[in-house]
């Protein structure tokens, strides 16, 4: 079954705390947070002190997507705001095997994401040791963004990327995910779907929620 993450970003910053508990009743599965420096992506969002102040009312996962450079200076205190699951991009990471290592010693999953631009088969030699691959179906920085199409490709050849390496990483996706094309999503192989805006722009967020959940049933 397919794990839903719905995307902090799109939320009420006036009314955080109403949003959390949302999320904590309904079927999502984690927090999905994105922390934008201004430098990585042209949009600047929040940091740990925000991240923390979430965790003490939150139940479920925060899954941490760093849009930063050097997120390397930064594993510890994300560490200690309440990431569970910490994602750096390949592109700001030179040293990517020896993050995936700090990561875990933290006591976090390891994630990965690859921008639009960027191959797959970059991940061929690092996949063993990375639980969560973050394709990113949008150009990161902002959320409401249209689903970049070639996605689909990308996911089915992870997939045999990771399923030839033996590795057990999870698939997410992020960006543009829709109640239209999450079915197609997780049948191209996605393991876990991000949704900012298709959540939190619909009537009723916690129905949706339950909605992409059972596309993934
Ligand atoms: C974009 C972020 C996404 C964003 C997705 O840079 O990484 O997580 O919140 O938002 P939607 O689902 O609205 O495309
Ligand atoms: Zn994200």
């Amino acid at each position: 079954m397919a794990l839903i993450a719905p995307s902090i970003l799109s939320a009420n910053f006036l009314n955080l705390e109403r949003d959390i508990e949302m999320i904590n009743a309904s079927e999502a599965d984690w927090f999905h947070i994105d922390v934008m420096d201004g430098r990585f992506v042209p949009n600047i969002t929040f940091g740990m002190p925000v991240i923390a102040a979430m965790k003490k009312k939150a139940k479920k996962p925060f899954d941490v997507h760093l849009m930063i450079v050097e997120p390397e200076h930064y594993f510890e205190a994300f560490a200690k705001a309440g990431a569970d699951i910490l994602t750096v991009h390949i592109e700001t990471s030179t040293h990517l095997h020896r993050s995936m290592q700090a990561i875990k010693a933290l006591g976090m999953k390891a994630g990965v994401a690859v921008n639009p631009h960027t191959p797959v088969s970059l991940l061929a030699d690092v996949v063993t040791e990375v639980d969560v691959v973050c394709l990113m179906s949008v150009n990161p920085g902002f959320g409401g963004q249209k689903f970049i199409a070639n996605t689909h490709q990308k996911i089915r050849d992870l997939k045999k990327i990771i399923t030839e390496r033996g590795a057990s990483t999870l698939i997410e996706i992020d960006g543009g995910v829709t109640l239209d094309n999450i079915e197609q999503l997780i049948s191209d192989g996605a393991d876990v779907l991000v949704a900012g805006n298709t959540v939190f722009s619909s009537p009723d967020p916690t129905d949706t929620i339950k909605r992409l959940k059972s596309a993934g049933k």
